[in-house]
């Protein structure tokens, strides 16, 4: 059964990776896809999105473009996270072509109700085009059919500051709109969470993107490490492989730098596979806020797992999952995408 996905991004490394992901997953149908300002600015984002589609030889998949800033504070951007353009060491051409004419929220309120029940909404980024089109359309949590979220951190230090997340970092009121707006779904509506706290478990490391190019048939081995010099870059046959190489070892050369190993934390990806199947993933109901006001807790997400509060769980946050299980999933698909779009010439 066809999953449609409604997706939103910032594209970014592990954001590009997740769309190939989805492009590789055969029961996914991309009916849209929302760019929104974070880890580059959103029309960085918008043009980063066109590229891997058209690199994915992706068929007419519409990108809107969302607001250029968080709703309440100034945008901030991660360039040394994820390269100038977002994208790492690797530079894909600019694509021939144009963005929606319509906005990101307009896109997410219109399919959602062209498709009644049925949208799986996956958001990688900040969620200031989710808020915005729930301002449209309060009845989105029971328009979607699920929606899964990468963000937040529970019972785990923050990646940004000591307790925030990214991409709850980047807009907290929007954040705060959304989980405030699935406080009335029902259960079986409420946001898949994909925090910190497991993605954070999901390490990729070089023989992972070793098995993918084998898988896509690509050559030559290229083992890469943290003693490569800057300007080294791929020559992989394949060109995905030659686009995730220098991509994911910009990242893995970050995290290097942040004393985490030679590995990169596959947030989105992971989401991504959450999204089109939630067993992969064990979850526990909570109340989820955001705190708006902290001095230094500014942006934090609290989970109240016991019902203190005495309100409704408003979000299934992800407590589990097998790393090991994802990622033969991510090295079988988007390896056999690439050997499929780029075969090798005899
Ligand atoms: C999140 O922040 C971004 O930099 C990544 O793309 C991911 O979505 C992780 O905190
Ligand atoms: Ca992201």
């Amino acid at each position: 059964m066809p999953q449609k996905i409604i997706l939103d991004v910032d594209t970014g490394i592990d954001d590009s990776l997740a769309m190939l992901y989805l492009l590789a997953s055969p029961e996914a149908e991309l009916l849209g896809i929302a760019a929104t300002a974070g880890n580059v600015p959103a029309a960085q984002v918008a043009a980063n999105t066109l590229a891997v589609l058209d690199l994915g030889r992706a068929p007419e998949i519409e990108v809107a473009l969302g607001a250029a800033e968080p709703l309440a504070v100034p945008l901030r951007t991660t360039e040394d996270t994820h390269g100038l353009q977002g994208l790492g060491y690797a530079v894909l051409p600019l694509s021939p072509r144009a963005l929606s004419a319509r906005s990101a929220a307009q896109l997410w309120v219109e399919l959602a109700r062209a498709h009644p029940g049925e949208a799986i909404g996956l958001c990688t980024g900040p969620l200031t085009n989710l808020a915005l089109a729930l301002r449209i359309e309060p009845e989105l949590p029971r328009l979607l059919r699920r929606l899964v979220i990468m963000g937040g951190a529970f019972n785990h230090p923050g990646n940004t500051t000591p307790t925030n997340e990214w991409n709850v970092h980047v807009d907290p009121e929007a954040a705060k709109e959304v989980f405030d707006a699935f406080s009335a779904a029902p259960p079986d509506r409420r946001p898949v969470v994909c925090a910190l706290d497991v993605t954070e478990t999901i390490e990729m490391r070089t023989e992972h993107l070793e098995q993918l190019a084998r898988a896509a048939g690509s050559t030559p081995h290229e083992p890469i490490g943290p003693a490569d010099l800057l300007e080294w870059r791929s020559a992989a046959t394949n060109p995905i492989v030659r686009y995730l190489t220098d991509a994911v070892r910009f990242y893995f050369d970050f995290h290097h730098q942040y004393e985490l190993g030679y590995l990169a934390h596959m947030h989105d990806p992971f989401a991504a596979a959450v999204a089109l199947d939630p067993a992969l993933a064990t979850t526990r109901p909570a109340t989820v806020d955001v705190e708006l006001t902290g001095t230094l807790t500014r942006a934090t997400t609290v989970a109240d797992w016991a019902g203190m509060w005495g309100r409704e769980p408003n979000a299934d946050i992800v407590i589990g999952a097998d790393p090991a299980l994802f990622f033969e999933r991510l090295v079988t698909r988007v390896g056999a995408l690439a050997r499929r779009l780029y075969p090798e010439q005899p």
